[in-house]
């Protein structure tokens, strides 16, 4: 008998377009393990709102662009279960019954809420934020997650979904599933201006969705080598965020673009007109795939809705189970 797949589940906020740092570091990998797992990509519109609650139109906006981003890079509706959080009742049942598991201290002091507590200047924050981590555990065990690929900073928030998961399993029944994180082995990718993060916030992203005349223009704007002033200086790799990208993008070529700039050989212009032409490479494919599904909006509809179907479906199971446990019966 044909073994079943494992299951991974793994999600984004939509809270805006996608860049090419998404794609390095965590588009890539799901498209190549859409084939050997079974996938659910989470559309986490509540989670999105625990920081924009005074911008529903723009997460709802959000989630047709995250779902057309995740499409055009090649992840096959065929193979993938897309699920809209705010649509999973059992996601909301189960956070409630985790809530009662955890802790407020263990909550504040879960580092990644805290560095996002600091970067949206909260000094108080709602319930909601506070508490999303436990929304976020509810994600993953709602449909008996195996596996959730995920980047560093959600590392607390795995370690307090197994924690979750082991309370409730000791102290009412054993059946929900201790998941697995699967590390990104990407690191970041910078910005555009040298800060450590491309975001939007910062204004220093490449998009999936950008053309290439955009793609271009934002490479003329990148940080360099600023002690070159002639093409002709020697350049040094190291301090410039070009060189980077070449790293990721054209990797081919990388040790010869080094070498190049550091003997003066390649000047800037010419080393971010090759960026510009790798990354377009990379990028016309999926841009073929964008304008499909941007002129078919109502089969995206249709790929979210029926993948969120199926996850209610799921969530329905695990929750009769549940409620069992806990003698949630009349
Ligand atoms: N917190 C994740 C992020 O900010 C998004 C997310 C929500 C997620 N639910 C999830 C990721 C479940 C993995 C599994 O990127």
């Amino acid at each position: 008998m044909e073994q079943a797949k494992k299951r991974i589940l793994t999600g984004d906020r939509p809270t805006g377009k996608l860049h090419i740092g998404h794609y390095v570091g965590s588009l890539q990998n799901r498209v190549k393990l859409q084939d050997d797992y079974e996938t659910f990509i989470l559309i986490a519109d509540i989670q999105a709102l625990t920081t924009h609650f005074e911008r529903p139109q723009l997460i709802h906006d959000s989630i047709f662009e995250v779902a057309i981003d995740n499409l055009s890079v090649g992840l096959d509706p065929n193979k993938v279960t897309w699920v809209q959080q705010s649509h999973v009742p059992a996601i909301h049942e189960l956070t409630q019954i985790f809530s009662l598991l955890v802790t407020v201290n263990a909550l504040r002091h879960n580092p990644t809420v805290k560095t996002e507590a600091a970067q949206y200047g909260y000094d108080d924050m709602t319930y909601g934020f506070l508490g999303y981590p436990v929304s976020q555990s509810a994600d993953i065990t709602f449909c008996n997650a195996d596996m959730v690929p995920v980047g560093e900073d959600q590392l607390p928030h795995m370690e307090l979904t197994r924690k979750l998961v082991r309370r409730f399993n000791d102290m009412y029944a054993p059946i929900l599933k201790e998941p697995q994180h699967m590390l990104s082995s990407c690191s970041r990718l910078m910005g555009l201006d040298g800060n450590a993060k491309m975001g939007k916030s910062l204004g220093n992203a490449i998009y999936l969705a950008d053309s290439a005349d955009e793609v271009a223009r934002k490479v003329k704007t990148a940080v360099t080598d600023a002690s070159r002033i002639k093409a002709s200086d020697p350049g040094h790799p190291e301090v410039c965020v070009v060189n980077k990208y070449h790293q990721t993008f054209t990797p081919g070529e990388y040790e010869n673009i080094c070498e190049m700039c550091r003997k003066g050989a390649i000047g800037c212009v010419a080393c971010k007109k090759l960026l510009t032409e790798s990354l377009n490479t990379l990028l016309d494919p999926f841009r073929e795939k964008r304008a499909y599904y941007e002129a078919h909006k109502d089969e995206v509809r249709d790929i979210i809705s029926t993948g969120t179907a199926k996850a209610c479906e799921i969530g329905e199971e695990t929750m009769k189970k549940v409620r069992d446990a806990m003698f949630l019966t009349v």
